[in-house]
C-alpha cells in the first residue's frame, strides 16, 4: 500500500473532514464560513462544461504514427516524411444523439485524428465516410437541427429528416452512405475514417497538390445488423467507447493505414467533378489511394474529461506543407471549430496540455483571457513590430510558415457552385447503390429504407422520399413505393427515432 496522502482543499490545505460540514453543534444550522463545503459545492456545479453542439457522444484515444513510405514529393511536412513518427490523438463520435445517447443508433461516425508534430498540430476532423449531407456552410446549422429535436415536444423526428433530406437534394450520397452498412459499425475499430474534404500538400519546392486522405481500418470494416444495434442500444449504450477502452487496456491495439488520394494542382480546373465539392468523391481510377504510413492506438486518455471531452479538434490545425482547399464547407469550418471551442472551453483552450502542441512551442503576441495559464520571459513585448529582437518576441517567416494557396478572383455572388459535366446530385450515390453495395447490402438497405417509409406520417413528404429514392436509381424507387403500398417491405429494426 502506498503512503495516504492528505485530501486538502483548491488551494492545497489539509481539511478536517469529507463527510462532516461545519455546524453549531451536532444538529445546529451549517456555517457559511465552511470553506471547504462552500468550495466543494461550488466546484461541483460547474463540473459540466457545454457538450459540444454535433458530435457530442464520443471517446479517443492516444497512439503513434509511423511514416512508411515516401511521399515528399508531394508534401513538405515533417509529420509526412519518410520514417517520422508522430504522437496521435483520435475521438470517434455520433453525430446527432447527445452526451448520454446510445453508441449504436444509426449514424455516421466522427473520427477526428490529431498528429502533435514537430511544427505544430495538424488535425484532420473527418467521418467514416468520404463525402456529407451539403455542400455551403450556410445550410450547416439547419441541416443539424433537422437531425437533433422538435422544439415543442424535444423528441427526434423522421418528418422533419426527411423534409430536410429531400429538400436538399445534395444530400443523397451521404444518405446512401448512412441508410447503408456504413451507418451501423459492429465497433469503432471496425470503421475507415476520411478527410472527405478536398485539401492542400505542398513540397519542398513550392509545387501543390490537391489531396484526400483515407484511413483504412487494419480490423476491416464490419457493419452491425440493426437487429443487433437495437438490442446493444438497451443493454448498453455505450457499447463502442467500452469496446475501445477494453482493446487498447488489453493490448490489442487498432490500426489505420493512412493513404492520399493526390490530383495535380492544375487537374483541379477541367475534372469532371467539382473536387471541391464535398457531396462527391474521386474516382479510384482516376487517383488511386497511394499509401503513406500506418498509425496505432496504444494508450487510453488518464481522465476523460481532461483528454477528450476538452480535446479542441479544428479543421483549421494546418502544419506547412499541407492545408485546406477552396471547399466552402471546409473555409467555414476553419472559423467555426475554435469558436465553438472559445465558447465550450474558455479564449485559452488551446493552452490546456491535450490541445497545446506536443512537438512544438508557441509564441505569439496573443496574450491574457480567462485562464491564461502559459506566460513569455518578462523581456517579451506584448506588441509587435519592437525594438527588442530575439528577447522581446518572435519573427514570422514566410519560407517556415509556407501556407496553402489558389487563384480567386470575381465578384461577391452568393450562388452554388459552376458545376462540372459529371456533377448530378444523383449521379455517384446510383453508382454506390448498383455496383459498390453487394446483394446483400443492397437487400439490408431496402429493409432500412422501407423502415423510413413507414416512420414518415406526412404524405407530402413520403412523396418526396420515393421520388428521391427513385432519382438514385429508378428500380430502387419502385421497389421501395410497391414495398409500402404493400406493406411488404418489413419495418427496419431501427426506430424512426435512430437515425
Ligand atoms: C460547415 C460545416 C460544418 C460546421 C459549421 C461544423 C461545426 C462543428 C462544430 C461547431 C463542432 C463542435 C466542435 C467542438 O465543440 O469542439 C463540430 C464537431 C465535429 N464535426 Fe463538424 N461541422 C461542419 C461539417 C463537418 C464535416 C463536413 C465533417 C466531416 C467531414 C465534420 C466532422 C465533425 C467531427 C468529427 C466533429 C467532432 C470533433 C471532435 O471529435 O471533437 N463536421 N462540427
Amino acid at each position: 500500500m502506498s503512503e495516504q496522502k492528505l485530501t486538502t482543499t483548491e488551494t492545497g490545505t489539509p481539511i478536517a473532514s469529507d463527510e462532516h460540514s461545519l455546524t453549531v453543534g451536532a444538529n445546529g444550522p451549517t456555517v457559511l464560513h465552511d470553506r471547504y463545503l462552500v468550495e466543494k459545492l461550488a466546484h461541483f456545479n460547474r463540473e459540466r462544461v457545454p457538450e459540444r453542439n454535433p458530435h457530442a457522444k464520443g471517446a479517443g484515444a492516444f497512439g503513434e504514427f509511423v511514416v512508411t513510405e515516401d511521399v515528399s514529393q508531394y508534401t513538405r511536412a515533417a509529420v509526412f516524411q519518410p520514417g517520422a513518427k508522430s504522437e496521435t490523438l483520435i475521438r470517434f463520435s455520433s453525430v446527432a444523439g447527445e452526451q448520454g445517447s446510445p453508441d449504436t443508433w444509426r449514424d455516421v461516425r466522427g473520427f477526428s485524428l490529431r498528429f502533435y508534430t514537430t511544427e505544430g498540430n495538424l488535425d484532420i476532423v473527418g467521418n467514416n465516410t468520404p463525402t456529407f449531407f451539403i455542400r455551403d456552410a450556410m445550410k450547416f446549422p439547419d441541416f443539424i437541427h433537422s437531425q437533433k429535436r422538435l422544439g415543442d415536444s424535444g423528441l427526434r423526428d423522421s418528418d422533419m429528416q426527411w423534409d430536410f433530406w429531400t429538400l436538399s437534394p445534395e444530400s443523397a450520397h451521404q444518405v446512401t452512405y448512412l441508410m447503408g452498412p456504413r451507418g451501423l459499425s459492429k465497433t469503432w475499430r471496425h470503421l475507415n475514417g476520411y478527410g472527405s474534404h478536398t485539401y492542400q500538400w505542398i513540397n519542398a519546392d513550392g509545387e501543390r497538390f490537391w489531396v484526400k486522405y483515407h484511413f483504412i481500418s487494419q480490423q476491416g470494416v464490419e457493419p452491425m445488423s440493426p437487429a443487433d444495434a437495437e438490442r446493444i442500444a438497451g443493454e448498453d449504450a455505450d457499447f463502442y467507447r467500452r469496446d475501445l477502452f477494453d482493446s487498447i487496456a488489453a493490448g490489442d491495439y487498432p490500426s489505420w493505414d493512412v493513404y492520399v488520394q493526390v490530383m495535380p494542382y492544375e487537374e483541379a480546373k477541367t475534372y469532371r467533378f467539382n473536387p471541391f465539392d464535398l457531396t462527391k468523391t474521386w474516382s479510384k481510377k482516376d487517383y488511386p489511394r497511394i499509401k503513406v504510413g500506418t498509425f496505432t492506438l496504444n494508450r487510453n486518455p488518464v481522465n476523460f474529461f481532461a483528454e477528450i471531452e476538452q480535446a479542441a479538434f479544428s479543421p483549421g490545425n494546418q502544419v506547412p506543407g499541407t492545408g485546406i482547399s477552396p471547399d466552402k464547407m471546409l473555409m467555414a469550418r476553419v472559423f467555426s471549430y475554435p469558436d465553438a471551442q472559445r465558447h465550450r472551453i474558455g479564449t485559452n483552450f488551446n493552452q490546456l496540455p491535450v490541445n497545446q502542441p506536443h512537438a512544438a512551442e508557441v509564441d505569439n503576441y496573443m496574450h491574457q483571457g480567462n485562464m491564461q495559464y502559459h506566460f513569455p520571459p518578462a523581456a517579451h513585448r506584448v506588441y509587435h513590430p519592437n525594438s527588442f529582437g530575439g528577447d522581446g518576441g518572435p519573427a514570422a517567416d514566410p519560407q517556415a510558415g509556407v501556407e496553402a494557396s489558389w487563384e480567386s478572383d470575381g465578384e461577391l455572388v452568393r450562388t452554388a457552385s459552376t458545376l462540372r459535366s459529371d456533377d448530378g446530385d444523383f449521379v455517384q450515390p446510383g453508382i454506390l447503390y448498383r455496383e459498390v453495395f453487394s446483394p446483400e447490402e443492397r437487400e439490408g438497405f431496402h429493409q432500412v429504407l422501407g423502415g423510413q417509409a413507414q416512420a414518415i406520417t406526412i404524405d407530402e413528404i413520403r412523396e418526396r422520399f420515393f421520388q428521391y429514392w427513385t432519382n438514385v436509381d429508378a428500380g430502387l424507387g419502385q421497389i421501395l413505393r410497391d414495398g409500402y403500398a404493400q406493406g411488404a417491405v418489413e419495418p427496419a429494426t431501427d426506430s424512426h427515432e435512430n437515425t
